[in-house]
């Protein structure tokens, strides 16, 4: 199965069983927006306490904020989102498709890189043990050809996008023989500059009515908060504040599911530092959160940094921490070093003070501040493509399954009776009945007990139970691993600890 079939084929299981669902499906959908049904709510909302614990129950120094999506439009000017949050976009005259620029050199790019990929793979297969990748990826001719030219196009590429030379951009499209994938011609327009701010109004009446915005992002609402999270919380410089909640923007290629959509969650934390301690807090951050991330066990492998060359023109270091999604590597967290830019702005535009008074300097200044971004969307997505599995087993049968960490999985214990009578419902109610305290349960009693199985397997419930005679005779229940599938027959009072042990939060926020 290739990556791309594979994608379709869990994007229907995520439908199929109550992950997410197409936005307003009955009337054909709304695009690039999506709802998360009964169990993806759940995954989401296990992600957000995985996030939420490791910033704000674990640093004395960050305490967690909700604030409101509707904000002064006066924010947006100061932050630079009205000015220069802009995506260029340039459409094919023949299929009236409207694209990111930027995106198609970028896909254009991928393309030479992969070719690179297919090339050390054919040197590996060609020389099989004596195969030496490194030597072989520094001196094959067609290699550095095609990393010359992926480093040619990203150069001029970054220098046309950061000077917003926009003809430039245009003309590398042509340069690069790039074609519309609808039309497969090179007819294009010019490349113009889009904003991506939603915006509607306010006010009971259309003329008094003022222009907001949707916010683009949730680090504004802390940014403006700064001082008074900073006063009724005593906080001393290092302290941070994080959120999570609704962004929304405008995308126009807004494509491969829950990656890039319109309405989207993040997880923010802004880190308040004195001046010229930026770097070291930089670094920090940029370790804690990659410990983050490799903690749930999806695979290290599957990370990367990807440290910006070029800064936008607020922060004095920037990276992205990639995920190898099916569609590759792409970014799912961004940590920034943004200097005093933000607070800087907001009490420009306020006229308002936005500063510290540190009591080990004696001297009063607006922090500087380090962000780590993640978007929740995007965490969902690296989780359960990771853990979709189409698995053959030993007796020829298939199955699929979720691997899901399960911390993260939406049902921890499946509490199956193996039949409907015999008072055995009965035995296994009064089990789920003292287990949902703990952990969120499902209780089954329908078909076979393999098809239940099945069931849980797909929607990654780490643990079955099952109920039959002899339970109602010794109190022992039989025990079912969703990955190894092995069984074990174990008294009722065992199965909290066994489960508690599995889907313990703690166990996988020490690691961090
Ligand atoms: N405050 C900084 C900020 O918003 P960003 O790189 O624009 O930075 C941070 O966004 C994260 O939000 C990204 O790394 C990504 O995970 C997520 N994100 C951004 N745009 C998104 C979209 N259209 N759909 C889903 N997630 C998105």
């Amino acid at each position: 199965m290739t990556q791309e079939e594979l994608f379709k084929s869990l994007i229907a299981h995520a439908k199929e069983y109550g992950f997410i669902f197409p936005s307003s499906e009955i009337y054909d959908g709304l695009s690039a927006v999506y709802d998360y049904g009964q169990l993806g709510a759940e995954l989401k909302n296990n992600i957000k306490r995985y996030w939420w614990d490791s910033m704000v129950r674990l640093n004395e120094n960050i305490v967690g904020i909700d604030s409101a999506i509707f904000m002064h439009p006066k924010i947006w000017e100061a932050s630079g989102h009205v000015g220069a949050f802009n995506d260029p976009l340039i459409d094919n005259k023949d299929s009236k498709k409207r694209y990111r620029a930027d995106v198609l050199l970028e896909d254009h790019i991928a393309k030479i890189e992969e070719k690179i990929e297919k090339e050390v793979e054919k040197g590996k297969k060609k020389f099989g043990d004596s195969f030496d990748e490194a030597q072989f990826r520094a001196t094959n001719p067609n290699v550095l050809r095609n990393k010359e030219k992926a480093a040619e196009i990203t150069s001029k590429m970054n220098e046309a996008l950061n000077s917003g030379d926009l003809e430039a951009v245009r003309q590398l499209i042509i340069d690069c023989e790039i074609v519309c994938p609808i039309s497969g011609s090179r007819n294009w327009t010019e490349v113009r500059q889009f904003n991506l701010m939603f915006s509607t109004q306010m006010g009971s009446v259309s003329e008094d009515a003022n222009v907001i915005y949707l916010r683009p992002e949730t680090a504004q609402g802390i940014f403006v908060n700064f001082l008074n999270v900073q006063k009724t919380g005593r906080m001393k410089i290092p302290f941070g504040i994080a959120q999570i909640g609704k962004a929304f923007r405008n995308e126009i290629v807004a494509r491969q599911f829950i990656f890039r959509m319109r309405e989207f969650e993040q997880m923010e934390m802004q880190f308040f530092v004195r001046p010229g301690e930026e770097m070291k807090w930089y670094e920090h951050w940029k370790a804690q959160r990659l410990a983050w991330h490799k903690a749930l066990g999806l695979g290290d492998e599957k990370y990367r940094f990807h440290n910006h060359e070029k800064l936008a023109h607020y922060a004095n270091a920037a990276a992205d921490i990639e995920f190898l999604f099916p569609f590759g590597f792409k970014e799912l967290e961004g940590i920034h070093s943004r200097t005093d830019f933000d607070l800087s702005q907001h009490q420009k535009f306020s006229g308002r003070k936005l500063q510290y008074f540190d009591p080990e300097t004696n001297e009063s200044y607006v922090p500087y501040v380090v962000e780590t971004s993640i978007g929740l969307d995007r965490t969902f997505l690296a989780v359960y493509s990771t853990a979709y599995c189409e698995e053959k087993l030993e007796n020829g049968e298939e199955r699929v399954v979720l691997k899901l960490p399960a911390i993260l999985a939406p049902v921890k214990v499946a509490v199956l009776p193996l039949v409907k009578k015999d008072m055995l419902p009965e035995k296994a109610r009064e089990i789920m009945n003292d287990l949902k305290y703990d952990f969120n349960c499902q209780y089954d009693e329908k078909d076979s007990i393999g098809k239940r199985y099945r069931r849980q397997d797909a929607i990654g419930t780490p643990f079955c139970i099952t109920i039959d005679h002899q339970t109602l005779e010794d109190n022992c229940v039989t025990i079912r691993d969703r990955d190894t599938m092995q069984q074990e027959r174990i008294p009722v009072e065992k199965v909290r600890g066994i489960v508690e042990e599995r889907v313990s939060f703690r166990k996988v926020l020490e690691k961090i």
